[in-house]
């Protein structure tokens, strides 16, 4: 059937049928609010026959409309008649054979508006006529509609407040604009049983069931022959559930495309996964032209300058705008609560704020999910969806500033009682849930923790009364990837380059770790020295000796026993290297070791 004849000549997309009501635009058959499973194919003739209006249809108007451009043998028309008639139950009567001629109904079919149709009409329950505008995403809005056009499953992936859902409507309301078919819009995000989640599409796609029990298979019947988009939105806590959903549904149903929005794929055949990135950040450096020009820092403005008097005050620091939506990894969620916090504290200090973010990002919109009223709460979903093995890497990665690889996390968080195979599996896992963010440097993955995801998970660590442990580890860790002797960068154990920007990231939080008051001097001080080395070959001179000099200053407060001396005297040599570019004094710090050891060895 064609979209042209799926309608009556009124107009209706119902056709009321006896005690059936032949939903045209849903393609389901209804008796009594109940859906009628039907295949496609059954659902078409009847479809054919209501349409003609009692007029007889021949056997080839039925083969041309049931099964256009195919050439099929007469039997199938007897196959889906008596698949209908035994649909029809005690009204099978209702199709008549006119033997040499063809098919009629014996009873005028009535063409309406409304009755199962209304449900049609509301079938996109959480998805409003109007939303917010969208803020960055028109490339994201075209590049899904187009992946829709082929993929039966889609899933829009990415993590907590990214903004999945918000794509999900606008998509959803710009397929169901001039869409042939349906638009069911499913919010999931208060459901947590595989019944549960079956009953609420159930319900919103109109096919209501009494009872709890519904099969898939009845409901891949009932669906199997309507076009339909069908939204399941906020997922990954049922994430199982929905995959064998799914799974049954598009195997069953050919003019299904179902588009998912979760923080983990659903991993069943067939679906295609649209990862969705954050908006797009100023890098450091950004003119203000380029500042404004971020879809960050638009969203920010835009939900501030709603605020009155917030106006001028963003309106004259561009830069510290750009700042807080970089800091804020350009997430969408985190920056509608960041500019909402503008009004009552400045922008200053919701700059400054940013280091305690959990603490300055709650307050959502009253009418928003629980788990969108605060930046911790949307972090705890995620974590809480963890197994624990799961949560224990995710805290222990905190420790890693910048980007690692697997080799990296493996000679950090591996121990007795955290093997390698556990490192693998959880790893996956926290890429899955969109907790960790994975990049390729050609064969080798690079991992990264945004910023506040880094944030979120040192609580974990600190709960955990691990960090010192694992503090101590890392520094362990970047120190034995270099080689004092070798000139060059530093490398993992395994004798590969490892990414000097990402060592050094690395290096600088573990020093600043190391030779802070819950740190460990002498742990830092092997740390210390690499750094200092690496820093003099990639030239930067001021900070080698900055760090040299804290490094050797703290020195003071150990006993000499507990000194690592090789450390020690590479410290002081790196030092001594770096001074003559970095101005020719001799430090005081470099004076005053100096004149200590020389007690020492008086
Ligand atoms: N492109 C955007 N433009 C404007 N606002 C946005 C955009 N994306 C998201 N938002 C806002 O950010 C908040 C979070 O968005 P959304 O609910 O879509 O995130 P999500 O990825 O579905 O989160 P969750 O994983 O918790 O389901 C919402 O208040 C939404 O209005
Ligand atoms: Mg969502």
């Amino acid at each position: 059937m064609t979209d042209s004849n799926r309608r009556t000549n009124s107009g209706a997309d119902v056709i009321e049928l006896g005690r059936f009501q032949i939903d045209l635009g849903i393609r389901a058959l209804h008796q009594g609010g109940q859906i009628v499973p039907l295949g496609s194919r059954a659902f078409e003739i009847l479809a054919v026959l209501a349409s003609a209006a009692g007029r007889i249809v021949t056997k080839s108007e039925l083969m041309d409309a049931v099964w256009p451009k195919t050439v099929v043998d007469e039997c199938n028309i007897h196959v889906q008649l008596s698949a209908l008639r035994k649909a029809l139950g005690a009204d099978r009567g209702l199709i008549v054979t006119i033997p040499g001629r063809g098919y009629h109904l014996n009873q005028r079919p009535r063409a309406i508006r409304g009755a199962v149709a209304d449900s049609r009409a509301s079938l996109k329950p959480g998805l409003a006529v109007r939303d917010m505008e969208l803020t960055g995403r028109d490339t994201a809005v075209g590049e899904i509609r187009t992946l829709l056009q082929t993929a039966h499953l889609l899933t829009l992936v990415g993590a907590g407040g990214i903004g999945k859902t918000s794509l999900a409507k606008e998509i959803a309301r710009r397929v169901a604009d001039g869409f042939s078919g349906t638009v069911c819009f499913v919010e999931l995000a208060t459901v947590s049983t595989h019944d549960a989640v079956l009953l609420k599409i159930a319900e919103a796609c109109a096919l209501r069931s009494p009872d709890a029990a519904i099969e898939i298979t009845q409901f891949a019947a009932a669906l199997s022959s309507k076009k339909m988009l069908l939204v399941l939105d906020n997922a990954e806590h049922v994430i199982d559930a929905v995959a064998w959903i799914v799974d049954g549904l598009i195997a069953a149903c050919e003019h299904l495309r179902v588009l998912v929005t979760s923080r983990e794929p659903l991993r069943i055949m067939g679906e295609t996964i649209y990862k969705v990135e954050p908006l797009d950040v100023p890098t450091p450096g950004s003119t203000e032209d380029e500042i404004l020009g971020c879809s960050a820092v638009r969203l920010f403005l835009l939900r501030a300058n709603t605020l009155q008097r917030s106006r001028d005050v963003v309106g004259a620091n561009v830069h510290l705008v750009g700042e807080v939506c970089r800091r804020l990894d350009g997430l969408p969620l985190a920056i509608e609560l960041a500019a909402s916090r503008v009004e009552a504290l400045g922008l200053q200090q919701v700059h400054r704020y940013l280091n305690d973010r959990f603490s300055l990002l709650t307050g959502g919109y009253r009418t928003a999910l629980p788990r969108h009223q605060t930046l911790r709460a949307t972090f705890d979903w995620s974590f809480s969806l963890l197994n624990p093995a799961s949560q224990l890497l995710f805290g222990r990665l905190a420790v890693f500033s910048g980007g690692f690889n697997f080799e990296a996390m493996c000679g950090v968080v591996c121990d007795e009682n955290y093997a390698v195979a556990d490192a693998i599996s959880c790893i996956n896992d926290l890429v899955a849930k969109s907790l960790v963010n994975v990049e390729f440097d050609g064969p080798v993955s690079l991992y990264r923790l945004s910023e506040s995801t880094r944030a979120y998970a040192l609580e974990k660590l600190l709960a955990e009364g691990e960090q010192k442990l694992i503090a101590v580890r890392h520094a362990s860790y970047l120190s034995r990837c270099w080689h004092p002797q070798s000139t060059g960068r530093p490398s993992d154990p395994s004798g590969r380059e490892a990414d000097l920007n990402e060592w050094l990231e690395n290096a600088r939080s573990a020093f600043d770790w190391a030779f802070s008051a819950q740190g460990d001097v002498q742990v830092g001080v092997g740390l210390a020295a690499s750094l200092a080395e690496v820093l003099l070959e990639t030239g930067l001179i001021d900070e080698c000796c900055m760090r040299a000099e804290r490094a050797i200053n703290s020195l003071n407060e150990l006993r000499p026993a507990s000194i690592d001396t090789r450390a020690e005297m590479r410290l002081l040599a790196t030092l001594a290297s770096a001074l003559p570019y970095a101005g020719g004094h001799v430090s005081r710090p470099v004076e005053h070791r100096a004149t200590i050891k020389a007690r020492q060895s008086a």
